[in-house]
């Protein structure tokens, strides 16, 4: 399905106090917490695992978007599963049989996704595409919070939209990294309808509240 939904990512929250920055995010209206997993390998940066998305699920009845930025994420799928997970996606640049990987994220029950790093082409995703439930397009160089937007991304959500619409019309677009204010309209009319919000979000001067209403003030 297609409505925009606005996906806070918990990597620049709190973590002292994750239950409560969640709460507020679920409260601002957040439709959908994503979780960004990072192994050091993938990416050169580790963040957290199957533990935190089982406390994350404790707390929340918000849909859990666990981005798995992991090499070989198959060895783990049925974990984070097990963990409360929603929607698992993986890497095409991580996966050497993506549309297995696929089948066991479907097999486990849970929503796939598909990710294309920058600098990957869309074509990379045309055979999976009809097995999957999104494509998420990274906007950053993956690994961290508070980065630039990569402007030719409005072009390249464009293009995966058009290939969405030719294989997969129902399959979500969501787009990753450096969004605010200040581009979330373009990101929308580009095509995408599942925004990740991090820094935006979370490490602002306003409210989680105030944060998430401006985005979304801004989105229409
Ligand atoms: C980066 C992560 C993104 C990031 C978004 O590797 O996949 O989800 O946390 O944070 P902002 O919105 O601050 O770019
Ligand atoms: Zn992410």
């Amino acid at each position: 399905s297609r409505p925009i939904q606005i996906a806070p990512s918990i990597l620049t929250a709190d973590f002292g106090h994750l239950a409560d920055q969640i709460r507020q995010a679920e409260e601002g209206g957040a439709d959908v917490i994503h979780l960004d997993v990072m192994d050091g390998i993938f990416v050169p940066n580790i963040s957290f695992g199957p533990l935190v998305v089982r406390a994350v699920r404790e707390v929340t009845r918000l849909p859990l978007d666990v981005h798995l930025m992991i090499q070989d994420p198959e060895r783990y799928l049925a974990a984070f599963a097990e963990a409360g997970a929603d929607n698992l996606t993986v890497h095409v640049e991580a996966c050497t049989h993506l549309h297995r990987t696929v089948q066991q994220i479907t097999e486990l029950g849970c929503r796939a996704g598909v990710a294309l790093n920058p600098a990957t082409s869309v074509e990379a995703v045309r055979e999976i595409l009809p097995f999957v439930d999104m494509i998420l397009v990274m906007s950053v160089n993956p690994g961290f919070g508070a980065q630039r937007f990569i402007e030719t991304s409005m072009n390249k959500l464009q293009r995966v939209r058009r290939l969405q619409e030719e294989l997969n019309p129902l399959c979500a677009l969501e787009v990753d990294g450096g969004i605010g204010t200040h581009n979330i309209a373009d990101v929308i009319r580009s095509g995408a309808n599942v925004i990740v919000v991090g820094s935006s979000v979370f490490n602002q001067e306003g409210s989680i509240q105030e944060n998430l209403a401006a985005l979304r003030q801004a989105s229409r």
